[in-house]
């Protein structure tokens, strides 16, 4: 099948590849150039493990292209699919400008028949929008050429884009037309040999279920870290507390655990999208409110454990940081917690040796140089003269360190984790102060 996508970011792009992987023929809009031209030359502007691989692939065998060239994308596909950012507007809720251009730009210039597919994470009634826009333009153009709009959310994870898209628990398709529900059924056949992962819906349950998954998953996030907070004033361990309720098969032990708050270009916005649309529709959602404001309180946790442990004397202290992106396996650092410890550190006259696998060109694009980051081009490297250890993405090479080699580089001995990635009774044997989330200082 013919596929146009506009947006290359994690979703257009890893989307793209996969399907062209697939068989179909995909070409890939996107209104950045220097992306473009990357793209066309092999470099793939996002670090998305598999990504590389699948895209020279299908870009050396002719079934996935790129272009700047918004005729060619409308030309190209009978399927056009948005996947284009919305990130927050001022007031929390989705910004749809980027939707809406591309909206704009299909109904300019269709001559044939289109299904709009908006993959992006939008509010409920956007693909009213969307159809509005359409009919509008055409109407002005004095042209009757026939097109639908459908809701596809996506819900891969970072990380694991490539493989969430190859394997996905399930394709939503929001749409009120049987000839489209057919459309969609063959365009995700490669991806539905397993079992039927296909659920058809209406348009607007399809693009409220995104939002509900996403504020589902904030909200286990949540809970797990205002528990941590009271199980350390009680004295109580939290790892035990979450192993605890895990193994009751109606919790599950994924997404209950603790540490220094959720991040990324997904839960933070989708978050504040919904209480937004629940707020323009007078409707109180308090849990989501909450949900909200205990992460934003949580990220701040891993500053006022350094701040009391010296005292509120910062000016001048060196803090090795180690993690920067808001998750392991991706360079993603939208929202990340890292961020608003660092800027804390700052604000506080401290300096930051951070040091992160693969994001560290993009802490270099957020925040340039500056006298109080130093970007250290190993772990090991971060941790010389340093007065502490901060552990905030739980990267898989910081779980095994050389604890003598932390030692000897600290000035201090002193460990913050906000992760929970190390036991509490070895650091102690170590002789290293270690603090870490909901379970006191060892
Ligand atoms: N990142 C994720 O893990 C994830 C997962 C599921 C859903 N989503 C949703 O998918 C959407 C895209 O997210 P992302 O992380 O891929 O965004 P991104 O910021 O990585 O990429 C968006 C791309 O769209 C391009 N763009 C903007 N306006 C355009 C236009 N008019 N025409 C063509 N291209 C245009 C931008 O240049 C950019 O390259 C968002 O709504 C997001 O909430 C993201």
């Amino acid at each position: 099948m013919k596929i146009s996508i506009y947006g290359v970011g994690y979703v257009g792009l890893v989307q793209g590849a996969v399907l062209a992987d697939a068989g179909h023929e995909v070409m890939c809009i996107d209104v950045d150039e220097n992306k473009i031209d990357d793209l066309k030359r092999g470099i793939i502007p996002i670090y998305e493990p598999g990504l590389p691989g699948i895209v020279e692939q299908n870009s050396r065998e002719g079934r996935l292209g790129f272009s700047t060239d918004p005729t060619a994308g409308v030309d190209h596909g009978e399927l056009q699919f948005i996947a284009v950012g919305t990130p927050p507007d001022e007031d929390g809720s989705a910004d749809l400008q980027h939707v809406l251009a591309v909206a704009e730009t299909i109904a300019t210039h269709m001559k044939a028949p289109k299904i709009i597919i908006n993959k992006s994470t939008v509010p409920v009634g956007t693909a009213d929008m969307v159809k509005d826009k359409v009919a509008q333009i055409l109407e002005q153009r004095g042209e009757a050429i026939e097109f639908f709009t459908v809701s596809n959310p996506e819900f891969l994870k970072e990380g694991s884009a490539v493989a969430d898209c190859k394997k996905p628990d399930r394709i939503i398709v929001g749409t009120d037309s049987e000839y489209v529900a057919g459309v969609m059924r063959e365009l995700y056949e490669p991806f539905n040999r397993n079992h039927d992962r296909i659920m058809f819906m209406d348009i607007r349950s399809a693009e409220l279920t995104k939002y509900a998954a996403n504020c589902m998953l904030a909200t286990k996030i949540s809970f797990m870290n205002e528990l941590s907070n009271l199980a350390e004033q009680l004295g109580a361990n939290i790892e035990s507390v979450r192993e605890g309720i895990g193994s009751d098969s109606r919790i599950g032990y994924s997404f209950i655990y603790p540490g220094c708050g959720y991040g990324g270009s997904c839960f933070p916005k989708d978050v504040q999208a919904l209480i937004r649309t629940a707020d323009q529709n007078d409707i109180e959602v308090q849990l989501m409110k909450s949900v909200e404001a205990v992460n934003n309180s949580q990220k701040r946790k891993l500053f006022e454990k350094i701040w009391d442990h010296f005292a509120g004397e910062l000016t001048g202290k060196r803090f090795a940081i180690w993690g920067l992106s808001f998750k392991p396996n991706t360079d993603d650092m939208r929202e990340a917690p890292s961020r608003v410890l660092m800027e804390a550190l700052w604000e506080a006259g401290a300096m930051v040796q951070a040091y992160d696998p693969v994001a560290m060109d993009e802490c270099q694009r957020i925040y340039g140089q500056r006298d109080e980051l130093m970007l250290a081009g190993t772990a090991e490297a971060a941790l010389k003269n340093a007065d502490a250890l901060v552990i905030v993405t739980e990267w898989q090479q910081f779980r095994a360190p050389d604890f003598d080699l932390i030692v000897e580089s600290l000035n201090h001995p002193v460990l913050f984790d906000g992760r929970n990635i190390f036991d509490p009774e070895r650091l102690k044997a170590r002789g290293i102060s270690y603090y870490s989330i909901g379970r006191g200082q060892q």
